[in-house]
């Protein structure tokens, strides 16, 4: 088989990817190792910006404003003290509380209307000729018969264990990490939500975060040891955590059954560049993020708009540049995430590693940012979404 872009990957990024060249007449096939209900079934973020919702409604599905809900703001605690910040009224924005899960299902369903070649479920994908004309292949689970796919250019939306990343010589790609001594233990509970916003709450015992999915259903994280078994506790110790953290000053959670849990590590990372050969990688292939201040998802969707746009000037031109340029765009814009990414992340944990000096240091940075209406400003255009990248 022959085809012009070979997607690997038909997640969010790899599926926004496919709707894109789709509408620019754009011939291209996505393969993904995954069985669709596998994808649809495991949690994921829930916070899309507004340039990421608008990636939706344009041409894919209305669903994220009926379902989803906007939220104008967030509401920030250090210690039970409450400190909005009005997104609407200092930046002139929003966020959708959206899940992942329900991002992918509207691009899944949409593929399906086009009648686009989106094949899920193949398992092991390999990839080979990254220089020349680069090779798909799988064993098709059906027949047992080796399928091979000759493309133009391979993208690598496959997430963060890239098969696609590792394919790059290691002499000709660099990885930037950072690791954080936490994580998250998240939890899906069957209550209403404890309030119309979201909370990022600090404390001397560690960082909570009380996010919703559902009227019925609260998405909540405490922080945690990186070696936590969630298995090993029950629903009344993760409760009482909970409660340590942001039951203060007559607040109350929400409490219920806990019908989902997992620990979810911290990392930061880049791989550079973002093209090599004729492969180019968009999203978690490319970059991790820690998952305070949800960007990992919008950050991919943001990859994958450079992309299109990209592989557009790439195809009507056979311009090499647009390619060279798609890494250098993307990844301008990508270390400004990780930036964010690890400010919230560090300014909202308590650090087992940090000195005493420097815990009272950055609840300080905090209180500096939360009382303050230009620091509040600054973090609502970051959380909200950078307007386009500028290239100069
Ligand atoms: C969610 C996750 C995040 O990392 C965040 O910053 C906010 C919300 C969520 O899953 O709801």
């Amino acid at each position: 088989e022959r085809t012009t872009i070979g997607i690997v990957g038909g997640g969010p990024s790899g599926l926004m990817l496919s709707h894109l060249l789709h509408r620019e007449g754009i011939e291209h096939i996505v393969v993904e190792a995954r069985p669709r209900e596998e994808i649809e079934n495991t949690h994921r973020a829930g916070i899309l910006e507004q340039g990421s919702a608008d990636m939706l409604t344009d041409g894919v599905s209305d669903r994220v404003l009926h379902d989803g809900a906007r939220h104008d703001g967030i509401d920030i605690r250090i210690n039970g003290e409450s400190h909005h910040v009005d997104f609407q009224g200092l930046v002139g924005a929003s966020t959708f509380l959206y899940p992942q899960t329900d991002v992918f299902i509207d691009l899944a369903d949409k593929a399906v209307e086009d009648g686009r070649d989106v094949r899920f479920g193949l398992g092991p994908v390999d990839v080979d000729d990254l220089t020349g004309s680069p090779l798909i292949s799988y064993v098709d689970p059906e027949s047992g018969e080796r399928i091979e796919i000759e493309c133009e250019l391979l993208v690598g939306t496959d997430g963060s264990r890239s098969t696609c990343r590792r394919s790059i010589p290691e002499g000709e790609r660099r990885a930037f990490y950072r690791e954080y001594p936490f994580a998250w233990f998240g939890i899906m509970a069957e209550t209403p939500p404890s309030h119309d916003e979201l909370i990022y709450a600090r404390s001397e015992a560690g960082f909570a975060l009380i996010s919703q999915r559902t009227p019925k259903l609260q998405r909540l994280y405490f922080q945690c040891d990186p070696g936590t078994d969630p298995n090993a506790w029950t629903d009344e110790d993760i409760w009482a955590t909970f409660r340590e953290r942001v039951n203060f000053g007559g607040f109350e959670l929400n409490e219920g059954p806990i019908v989902h849990k997992s620990v979810l590590g911290f990392r930061s990372f880049v791989s550079e560049p973002m093209r090599w050969g004729n492969l180019l990688l968009a999203g978690d292939a490319a970059h991790t993020v820690p998952p305070t201040g949800a960007k990992g998802l919008n950050l991919a969707l943001q990859d994958v708009r450079i992309l299109a746009e990209s592989l557009a000037e790439w195809h009507s031109a056979r311009s090499d540049s647009a390619l060279t340029a798609y890494s250098e765009r993307c990844l301008r814009r990508v270390w400004k995430a990780q930036n964010f990414s690890y400010w919230m992340t560090s300014m909202l944990h308590a650090n087992p590693e940090a000195s005493e000096f420097d815990q009272r240091r950055s609840v300080a940075e905090l209180r500096t940012v939360v009382e303050s209406e230009h620091g509040k400003a600054w973090l609502a255009e970051s959380y909200t979404g950078w307007p386009n990248e500028r290239t100069h």
